[in-house]
């Protein structure tokens, strides 16, 4: 008897390393935003923001195998590969935001974070908000509001709720009094973590707000938020691990669309376009505060390997003006999905921003009750039509549509199709 891959794979990872979908996808291959099986069906990726250039570049990949080709060393020795890279990605941020510490992953860069903010701070005290997550170290553990963890929020955390217009308990209110309420929330988180022991280090905050379903927030209320943390003697930490580098179109940062001011910045997935690459971006008073106290040294990143990765990412980014093909796509598949979602008794209004976007489904025409299951299903008949996607939020009834920025015109109207024909699935 053969042992099927999954079988094997429940014998060696375990039955609880997460895999997507009722039937899982056995992938073999992919190019740009295709992905190939091992039966040879092709899927639009129109889930992972790791491949942000497209899967298997060429450029990418050659990149990869003449530096590998040549030399791979951590940071301890002079290589010009790192810095240069250093100086492009830096390059990215507004003046100030001038320094970086690489790491590879973002709950490496989220962890190193919030380090160099409660030695800033002297405090402990961390505000993270509902249904978030940041990463996997036993630190930020304590801090998960959005995926099971056995660990109990800390002591020292505090989360509030995100503001959403699009709620069914916010759509006949005015913009300005869901923020009132919103900040008003914050304050008490603020001023408990103040009042404590605990003192106020850090907001950790996605500004896209991913995890949580990609909620409409008021205008003014990130930085809002921001003003009050500062006002209580913690930084802001934007975590762009998701947000970042083009994803949401015109601005380069997430943070950048509430025009926030961060002190520190996280950066991974994709930095390295799948190559684990991520970091700290701060300013030089806070890395010389860190750097002066502690021996950092992070063995894998900076090496010479990631860093001509790093570098060449970004350097097809703006070679094949993948923002400004973010901006494209994301409003032609707004301007063309709209209309339809309007049109649909059970969809809620479209969500996100450039090429990372999505709806609600609700479980009547009434949009009341939100209904994961039938998102869930939605998500598997798209599937069954060639387009891999995903779903998100506290009850998982938000479609997720997060492709590579890689994406063309072409696609377009494949990702549309798969919907469109697994939505009239949803009805019958
Ligand atoms: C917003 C955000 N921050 C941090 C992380 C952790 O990154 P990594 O898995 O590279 O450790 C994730 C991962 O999903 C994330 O979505």
């Amino acid at each position: 008897m053969t042992v099927s891959l999954l079988d094997r794979r429940h014998a060696t990872l375990g039955r609880h390393s997460p895999l997507f979908y009722d039937e899982p996808v056995h992938l073999v291959a992919g190019e740009g935003v295709w992905l190939t099986d091992v039966s040879g069906r092709r899927y639009l990726d129109a889930y992972n923001n790791v491949p942000h250039v497209g899967h298997a570049h060429p450029r990418i990949v050659e990149a990869l195998r003449s530096q590998a080709a040549t030399l791979n060393i951590h940071t301890r020795y002079l290589n010009e590969r790192v810095v240069d890279y250093a100086e492009a990605l830096l390059a990215r941020f507004e003046p100030g935001l001038d320094r970086v510490l690489l790491t590879n992953s973002g709950s490496e860069a989220n962890d190193l974070a919030l380090r160099i903010a409660t030695q800033h701070t002297g405090s402990r005290g961390v505000l993270v908000t509902d249904c978030s997550y940041h990463g996997n170290t036993t630190l930020l553990a304590g801090m998960t509001t959005g995926l099971a963890t056995h660990e109990p929020l800390g002591e020292h955390v505090r989360s509030f709720a995100v503001p959403d217009l699009d709620a069914p308990a916010n759509r006949a209110r005015r913009e300005s009094d869901v923020l009132a309420e919103a900040l008003a929330s914050v304050d008490r988180a603020v001023g408990e973590l103040a009042a404590s022991e605990h003192g106020v280090a850090a907001v950790l905050v996605e500004c896209l707000f991913s995890t949580e379903g990609l909620p409409r927030v008021p205008a003014g209320f990130v930085s809002g938020l921001a003003e009050r943390v500062h006002a209580a003697g913690g930084l802001v930490i934007a975590d762009e691990v998701q947000a970042g580098l083009g994803r949401t179109g015109a601005r380069f940062w997430g943070y950048q669309r509430h025009g926030l001011a961060p002190d520190v910045v996280t950066l991974g997935k994709p930095l390295g376009n799948g190559h684990p690459l991520a970091g700290v971006v701060t300013t030089p008073e806070l890395l010389e505060e860190f750097g002066s106290r502690n021996e950092y040294f992070n063995t894998f990143a900076g090496n010479p390997v990631s860093a001509a990765v790093g570098h060449e990412v970004l350097r097809v980014i703006d070679e094949e003006d993948l923002v400004a093909n973010t901006v494209a796509l994301g409003l032609r598949i707004r301007d063309e999905l709209a209309p339809a979602l309007a049109a649909h008794p059970r969809l809620g209004p479209l969500r996100g921003e450039g090429l990372f976007f999505g709806f609600e489904v609700f479980t009547d025409g009434s949009r009341e009750q939100p209904d994961g299951p039938a998102t869930k299903r939605l998500v598997e008949a798209v599937k069954a039509r060639g387009v891999l996607l995903s779903r998100i939020g506290p009850t998982g009834s938000v479609l997720k549509i997060r492709p590579p920025l890689a994406l063309r015109e072409d696609d377009v109207p494949v990702l549309l199709e798969a919907l469109a024909g697994a939505v009239d699935e949803l009805d019958g």
